[in-house]
């Protein structure tokens, strides 16, 4: 059974100038154990996928299709059933870890706290188990910082913690937003390949927000590339990276460095984002795509499989946007 089951997932906020349509029929499904990403630029829908499926949308949002997590509709439940999944078997990581940490707290309690709460834990043996925490996501001297306080870590130390502070329930589903863009690129690595030592270790699965298409390479199986609020490309990491079918994966492939392909100069798109708030009836990315024809404009492809396990939403046929 899948771990994690999205299926038509649209997310709507309501304004004072109108609806914005923040995610658009968005369905894709992970394994347990599956690395899946989500890409695209600002704006395109990542974190309101992510919130949505938390029920953790803004007041004014609301979201419509199916998410079921090990076969269980937890769209639109409950509060109360919500958190009882949300608490032992998914956890979130965001972007800014000073936002998540309490500032007045030591590491060590608030890290305790999680599991007294929810764990039942004692408070000797919930401090023992942040620290072998802390050790896990290779906090040196784990057991004398723990006693420390947040603004007492550098940044890349306290998303450290906050990662460990994450795994302490030992979540079967792991979803990490932007968890790296406000670290520096060697931090950044160091981060995705300890991500990846403790999935393995923990056997969870992790889904990565990420507006950087290169953070994906080398640590997703699966990527979903969403521009608008819409799925433009979906399916495996590897050809993907080999051979994006879609214009849009195509300039965002062409915007990081490839050390493999020797790339001297890099492409930014040129354009801006669509406004959520009108969407147009063609395909979001015909204002900005070189490939597009009169077509385009009025109409929208439907995300359609052309080979094993890939999708593409895409007027133009794969042969004439290579
Ligand atoms: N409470 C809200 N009310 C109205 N619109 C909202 C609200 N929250 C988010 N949006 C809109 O939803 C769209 C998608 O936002 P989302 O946060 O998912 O973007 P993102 O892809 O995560 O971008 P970023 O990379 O900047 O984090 C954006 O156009 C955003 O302005
Ligand atoms: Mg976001």
């Amino acid at each position: 059974m899948a771990l994690l089951d999205v299926q038509n997932l649209s997310v709507k906020f309501r304004t004072n100038d109108g609806i914005v349509n923040a995610v658009n029929d968005v369905s894709f499904s992970m394994d347990p154990g599956q690395t899946l990403a989500i890409v695209g630029e600002s704006g395109s829908g990542k974190s309101q996928t992510a919130f949505s499926i938390l029920g953790l949308l803004a007041q004014n949002g609301f979201a419509t299709g199916s998410v079921k997590f090990k076969g269980n509709e937890i769209l639109n439940v409950p509060l109360a059933e919500l958190n009882r999944v949300r608490a032992a078997e998914i956890a979130i990581v965001f972007q800014d870890p000073m936002t998540s940490l309490n500032p007045y707290m030591r590491v060590a309690d608030q890290m305790a706290e999680v599991l007294i709460h929810h764990k039942g834990m004692s408070k000797s043996a919930a401090i023992k188990e942040a620290v072998h925490m802390l050790d896990a996501v290779k906090i040196p001297g784990a057991k004398g910082r723990a006693q420390q306080f947040p603004h007492e870590f550098s940044g890349g130390m306290r998303q450290r913690v906050m990662i460990a502070m994450s795994l302490l329930c030992r979540p079967k589903l792991l979803i990490a937003d932007e968890p790296t863009t406000a670290l520096d690129v060697t931090v950044q690595a160091q981060i995705m390949a300890l991500f990846s030592e403790i999935q393995k270790e923990f056997g969870m699965g992790v889904l990565l927000i990420t507006h950087d298409l290169g953070v994906v390479a080398g640590f997703c199986e699966e990527v979903l590339v969403l521009y608008g609020g819409r799925v433009m490309e979906q399916g495996p990491v590897d050809p993907i990276f080999e051979t994006p079918s879609h214009p849009y994966t195509r300039g965002l492939l062409k915007a990081i460095p490839r050390i493999d392909k020797g790339t001297k100069t890099l492409d930014t798109i040129p354009g801006s984002p669509p406004n959520m708030m009108q969407p147009s009836v063609g395909c979001p990315f015909e204002p900005r795509c070189q490939f597009a024809i009169e077509d385009c404009a009025q109409r929208l492809s439907p995300l359609t499989e052309f080979s094993k396990g890939r999708l593409r939403s895409c007027n133009r046929v794969l042969e004439d946007v290579a």
